[in-house]
């Protein structure tokens, strides 16, 4: 595995206008797809301390209910394993993982939770072979891809999970689509940027990737005492087996 990504991107930040919020986002600027990989990697850089004391983990008992059906000897990748929670901290001693991020910081915080092998690397571009690993989570990261890379990164899941493998996908709730920036969030100072083409589009592109959505539940948002903002959590399995 890779351990640096070639981003590809600029490291520049360009507004683009208003957009329509998302569930716990400020309908503040977006940013420019571009630009959006590069204000995302360097935001977690800015603010990663702030974000591992913010995350709340409400979703632990859907979390460790996903880690305790895999076999012994399984692998699983948190895609976007932030700072090691809640997935790689709860990872059974059966059972072997990897942690990719986009951030450096992220995945210094990560390696104080975690033994597990970490790398530095990009949801569209896994550093993870073809068919190595069982199982897949990723919470709260693909909501930080540019729009148009959703698919690829789906197709990316189905590339490197076995056939038959499980995912465990966080995505925001609704059918409309949204793209959203917010310059201080979390009042760290950093800008973070999302988006999401909707909850019907997330379901067709997975099942354009080959997977098959098995459960879906909505949880409230607690992450900084953001009001009224959900999550679903997407079960899915990819096709094969
Ligand atoms: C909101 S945090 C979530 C961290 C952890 N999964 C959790 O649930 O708390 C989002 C993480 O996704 C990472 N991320 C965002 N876009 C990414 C990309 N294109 N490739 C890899 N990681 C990415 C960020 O660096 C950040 O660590």
């Amino acid at each position: 595995m890779n351990d640096e990504p070639s981003d590809g991107v600029d490291d520049e930040f360009t507004p683009a206008g208003d957009d329509g919020p998302g569930p716990d986002v400020d309908p503040g600027p977006t940013v420019d797809p571009h630009t959006q990989r590069a204000a995302v990697r360097d935001g977690y850089d800015g603010m990663a301390a702030t974000y591992r004391r913010e995350r709340e983990a409400a979703e632990a008992p859907l979390v460790e209910s996903f880690l305790d059906d895999l076999a012994a000897g399984d692998r699983v990748l948190d895609a976007g394993c932030g700072q090691g929670t809640p997935v790689l901290n709860r990872l059974p001693d059966r059972v072997g993982g990897v942690g990719v991020d986009l951030s450096a910081s992220m995945l210094d915080l990560a390696r104080d939770r975690t033994d597990t092998a970490l790398a530095r690397g990009d949801l569209t571009r896994l550093p993870v072979a073809a068919d190595a690993v069982d199982a897949i989570t990723a919470l709260h990261s693909v909501i930080h891809v540019p729009i148009a890379e959703h698919p690829t990164v789906f197709r990316e899941f189905a590339r490197v999970l076995r056939p038959g493998g499980r995912l465990y996908l966080t995505a925001a709730t609704g059918e409309d689509g949204w793209s959203g920036a917010n310059e201080d969030w979390l009042g760290a100072g950093e800008l973070m940027a999302w988006s999401f083409p909707g909850l019907d589009r997330t379901r067709d592109q997975l099942r354009e990737a080959g997977f098959r959505v098995t459960d879906e539940r909505v949880l409230d948002d607690t992450v900084a005492d953001d009001d009224g903002g959900a999550w679903t959590h997407l079960f899915a399995r990819l096709a094969g087996e």
